[in-house]
């Protein structure tokens, strides 16, 4: 059978799967519940599930009929802890959790993909390495998924993700060459001023008004020093100080976050917020902590990586399913440090049917619902692309 045709005829049983593990989700490093489900459906196929230190989540491999090269697909597997809003029959049975980002759909779908690949495999040589990682939302999987060795023996000459986009119709396929997500630093600035009395600011070094002029002038760094030609969103969520209208306090906190899409371009404007920072502290008789995590860097597409997935979306969808996504997501997303390893692109599945609203939501909101048709592209744009690269002795 082509896998178009073997899409259709397991489709029914991997949206019940998606449905069941709709109903039970679980956070970040909790996926234990879902991590059985995955063994008990790779055994049902017969499929190797490596032994590694994984505590959630799981390594598996599909062997073909001789050797040849390897390819990776991951898929992430955790909720969000958000409250579900969907009045799905299916809803989450979970207080307080819920899969608002897909993730039951990118789990569901690597299933449906191990199992066509693992009926598929005498027709291919080489290694298919399935990454099921766990704790995505948390920055910690993609890690934990390597320190467990997803990266050796065989090392992945090629890797493959896919997300759920509720902006691209259902049913197509979102590709995006170079830099697709966003990098993610993450500020923190102590202003330090000398506390007193509201009515005598000038016995006291006011840390509040050198908060707000500050976070003013930090803004100025994305327009002023940073090149246009590469886009940085610099967001303070967290501002505190005080606690009463009439006491100057001692000191003022704000926590933020830098998104950027080139490293040189964030390296620049962490170094200007240190900057400037000091600068604008110490002239308003002040002084400051500066408090620097550094993010892992932009998620970077290869082109000849999203040309094999073009390719294969050709082949089993049609041309006219492709979607060339023009801007970014400031979004991220830890599928970067495979990048870092091997060549490979993450690629996004659109859920987003215009005649229903509930579908347009967005990301992370407990109202949106993934329109299913999407797995089923996505599982066939996946199984091509991983097939083609396999068959294919270049
Ligand atoms: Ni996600």
């Amino acid at each position: 059978m082509t896998i178009p045709e073997l899409v259709e005829t397991y489709k029914d049983e991997y949206i019940a799967i998606r449905r069941d593990l709709h109903q039970h989700p679980e956070l970040s490093k909790q996926e234990f519940r879902t991590t059985e489900v995955v063994k008990r459906e790779l055994s049902k196929c017969g499929i190797e599930i490596l032994d590694t230190e994984l505590e959630t989540g799981c390594i598996a491999v599909i062997h073909g009929k001789g050797p040849g090269k390897t390819i990776a697909l991951r898929a992430d597997m955790d909720a969000l802890p958000v409250t579900e809003e969907t009045n799905l029959p299916f809803s989450s049975q979970t207080e307080g959790v819920c899969h608002a980002c897909g993730h039951d759909i990118h789990t569901a779908s690597l299933l449906f993909t191990a199992r066509i690949l693992q009926e598929k495999r005498e027709e291919f040589n080489g290694t298919v390495k399935l990454f099921f990682q766990p704790a995505e939302e948390c920055g910690a999987g993609a890690l934990s998924i390597i320190k467990a060795g997803g990266m050796q023996d065989p090392k992945p000459e090629m890797i493959l993700g896919m997300h759920c986009s509720p902006d691209i119709p259902a049913g197509m396929i979102g590709l995006k060459k170079g830099p697709a997500m966003a990098d993610g630093s993450l500020v923190k600035i102590k202003v330090i001023g000398k506390g007193g009395h509201g009515a005598h600011p000038y016995r006291a070094v006011d840390p509040i008004a050198i908060a707000c002029f500050l976070y003013c002038q930090l803004q100025t760094i994305i327009t002023r020093e940073n090149n246009a030609a590469y886009p940085a969103i610099l967001t303070f969520g967290s501002i505190h100080g005080g606690n009463a209208g009439n006491v100057i306090p001692d000191t003022v906190e704000l926590a933020g976050g830098l998104r950027t899409f080139n490293e040189e371009s964030r390296d620049n404007i962490l170094a200007a917020i240190e900057r400037m920072s000091k600068s604008c502290c110490e002239a308003m008789r002040g002084t400051c902590e500066v408090t620097i995590k550094k993010g892992p860097g932009p998620l970077v597409n290869v082109p000849w990586v999203i040309d094999r997935v073009a390719e294969a979306t050709k082949k089993v969808l049609g041309e006219d399913k492709i979607y060339n996504i023009e801007i970014p997501s400031p979004g991220g997303d830890d599928f970067l440090l495979y990048l870092k390893e091997c060549p490979g692109a993450y690629f996004r599945i659109g859920t987003w049917d215009q005649t229903k609203p509930e579908t347009g939501h967005g990301l992370h909101n407990a109202q949106n619902v993934f329109d299913e048709r999407g797995m089923c592209s996505g599982v066939a744009a996946m199984s091509q692309a991983a097939l083609d690269f396999l068959q294919d002795l270049n």
